[in-house]
């Protein structure tokens, strides 16, 4: 995955290089310079007072000595004052030159420590943000794979401007995914009441109360350590969730859509009917867009090595996170997403945070595969690509 956010300590990555940010002067201090010299063990230092200092913005690379990587790079970040003295561009140009210095010395991966956000002093969401698009827009171009390693993720917070409609976002659709378990919403009525507990009177086949009692229960549990939503609200307009469900069950609700089965169809006739493959989908819808792959995949976060093994493999069978990356990489629609999805064998879903960061983003035409991992490592969730 050519860029991947982590929590990690940067001196236990055993990467090509790790970058460490360092003071002009390059002997050394606190935070992460502190930690990289302490591993790396006093021969750190002996070079470092070689190099003659750098400037902010710039890089100068080393050897590992005594740490896992090969190389540290040493880079200076700006110390920031309000963000109108140049210092984002200096900021970026840490990043750049980093990374243009582990291209010439033939790295293969990187490691990151969020470059200015402790002692200098910039707000660790900008300093998120100006990392994730300056590493990202490098990855487009370079054959590199990149670790951004968050190192106290409790002080990690979201920059950009969508995350507060994220964040309700999800909220709503979870709400509505809870009252659809309950029913609450008669015009969503799905198949998901077909295993709606059986009572006499009802239209709902299923699974008896008792279990689905216990399950819903479990579930209402698990809800509120996970959103933390009073029932109440949950069930507004309800004093309990016996009645909320006695007036779903009532004779008056909405009836349950018929769903005609399909006919019967013998097994040949459906192995027949196999879609195309999903490689062979992928490949096309490529064309289609008149995409190079090498374009396809690096906006998607899948590495050279990855893609070759699906374009190669006509029966690849992908990982749900693979397939969410081409479908950004293409910037398909909703509509498009879920067919391209079925056509793996996966669906979204409201009840996966995950899925709902990803529709949010493609509801709004944000294709950034870099600022959408954001979000998703934000909850904690697998990043798109791979
Ligand atoms: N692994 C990964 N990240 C780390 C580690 C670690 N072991 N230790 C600290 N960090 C993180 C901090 O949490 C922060 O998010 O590195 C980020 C950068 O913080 P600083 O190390 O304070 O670097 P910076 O803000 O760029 O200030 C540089 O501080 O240490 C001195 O000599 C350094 O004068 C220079 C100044």
């Amino acid at each position: 995955m050519p860029l991947q956010i982590i929590r990690a300590d940067i001196t236990k990555m055993k990467v090509d290089a790790i970058v460490n940010a360092a003071n002009s002067t390059l002997l050394g201090g606190g935070g992460v310079d502190g930690a990289i010299h302490r591993a790396a063990g006093p021969e750190l230092l002996k070079e470092c007072r070689t190099l003659g200092g750098c400037a902010a913005g710039d890089a100068k690379i080393t050897k590992g000595y005594n740490l896992p990587a090969k190389y540290v790079i040493h880079t200076v970040g700006p110390i920031w004052r309000d963000g109108t003295y140049g210092e984002p561009e200096i900021l970026a140009s840490a990043y750049r030159s980093s990374l243009e210095l582990a291209d010439a010395y033939h790295c293969e991966s990187v490691a990151f420590p969020l470059i200015s956000a402790g002692a200098y002093g910039c707000p660790r969401k900008t300093a998120l943000s100006i990392a994730v698009n300056t590493i990202g827009e490098y990855v487009l171009e370079h054959d590199l794979n990149v670790f951004l390693v968050i190192y106290d993720k409790k002080s990690f917070e979201i920059g950009s401007s969508w995350f507060g409609s994220l964040q309700t976002y999800i909220d709503d659709a979870y709400v509505r995914e809870q009252m659809l378990a309950y029913g609450s919403e008669r015009r969503y009525q799905t198949t998901s009441f077909a295993s709606y507990p059986a009572k006499k009177k009802s239209r709902f086949p299923g699974i008896g109360m008792g279990e689905k009692k216990k399950e819903r229960k479990g579930r209402k549990e698990e809800t509120e350590t996970s959103f933390h939503r009073p029932e109440a609200e949950l069930f507004s307009g309800y004093a309990k969730r016996e009645e909320f469900e006695a007036d779903m069950m009532a004779p008056n609700a909405a009836p349950m859509p018929q769903y005609a089965m399909a006919p019967a169809e013998d097994l040949e006739d459906r192995l027949r009917r196999l879609d195309e493959s999903f490689s062979k989908k992928l490949l096309r819808m490529i064309d289609e867009r008149g995409m190079k792959d090498s374009e396809c995949y690096k906006k998607a976060n899948i590495d050279r090595k990855h893609f070759s093994k699906i374009r190669k493999d006509e029966h690849y069978r992908p990982k749900k996170t693979t397939v969410l990356a081409f479908c950004i990489a293409l910037e398909l629609t909703l509509p498009q997403t879920r067919a391209f999805l079925e056509s793996a064998g996966y669906a979204l879903s409201h009840a996966n945070v995950a899925d709902m960061i990803v529709e949010f983003f493609i509801e709004r035409g944000n294709y950034n595969i870099f600022e959408i991992n954001e979000a998703l490592f934000h909850y904690d969730q697998n990043l798109l690509g791979s």
